[in-house]
């Protein structure tokens, strides 16, 4: 039986493709390819730092990541420019879907836990100006554990805040690397497939509940016996 729901923020609960406004302004048509490798890049620096044992506020994985992006489409981006496209990913929207599903889940019994890279501050702000974070009990940051998903400390330290042992969360993300290092971590896992184009990695581990949109979450998680 599942307590607690811990959601990922960046591309599950917030769309970071609201960026490419921005970026398409800038850079016309190669936006949207370097608005992914932005994102891919973002990823990457946090698996690294992690794995240096070199934490960074993710915002430092973001902003470095950036710039690489913006390099290899040939662009080398000046100071204010950075800081624009920064604040621009500091004051994202949430996905539609969202707010009303976060109601109902939270009318169901569940803890909601908002579970991320991103340190304490920003993850707060984001979420207040997205208008939603009346909806968490808590937001967990690996900020506290100086480290990045999916390092096993990450999900120790959710499940710690949580007050629940692994069993009793489900992980739900759009980032099928999350979904692997909760799974390894003995948590339940919605996998959210926001994209069709993205696959799971084949692991030889599949996750609890595939789902296409956060509608009906709640019906999923009770025929899953989640
Ligand atoms: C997060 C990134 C991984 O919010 O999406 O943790």
């Amino acid at each position: 039986m599942i307590n607690a729901l811990a959601f990922d923020v960046y591309g599950t609960l917030i769309d970071t493709q609201a960026v490419l406004g921005k970026l398409t302004k800038l850079f016309g048509e190669p936006a949207p390819a370097i608005s992914r490798l932005w994102r891919q890049k973002q990823l990457e620096y946090s698996f690294r730092r992690g794995l240096m044992r070199d934490y960074r506020d993710f915002s430092v994985c973001t902003r470095d990541a950036l710039v690489y992006a913006c390099r290899e489409h040939g662009h080398t981006l000046d100071q204010t420019t950075i800081e624009q496209l920064m604040l621009a990913y500091s004051e994202l929207d949430a996905f539609p879907d969202v707010q009303a599903s976060l109601q109902q889940l939270s009318g169901s019994g569940f803890a909601l836990y908002a579970f991320s890279n991103g340190s304490q501050d920003a993850v707060d702000r984001l979420l207040q100006q997205a208008g939603i974070a009346d909806a968490f009990t808590a937001v967990v940051s690996v900020e506290a554990v100086r480290s990045f998903k999916p390092a096993p400390e990450v999900y120790a330290h959710l499940s710690k805040v949580c007050e629940e042992p692994a069993e009793r969360i489900c992980l739900v993300s759009g980032n099928p690397f999350d979904v692997l290092g909760a799974a390894h971590a003995g948590m339940k896992t919605a996998w959210l497939r926001r994209d069709p184009s993205v696959q799971f990695d084949p692991w030889g581990i599949e996750p609890d509940v595939t789902l296409e949109s956060l509608n009906g979450l709640a019906s999923h998680l009770r025929e899953f016996s989640l």
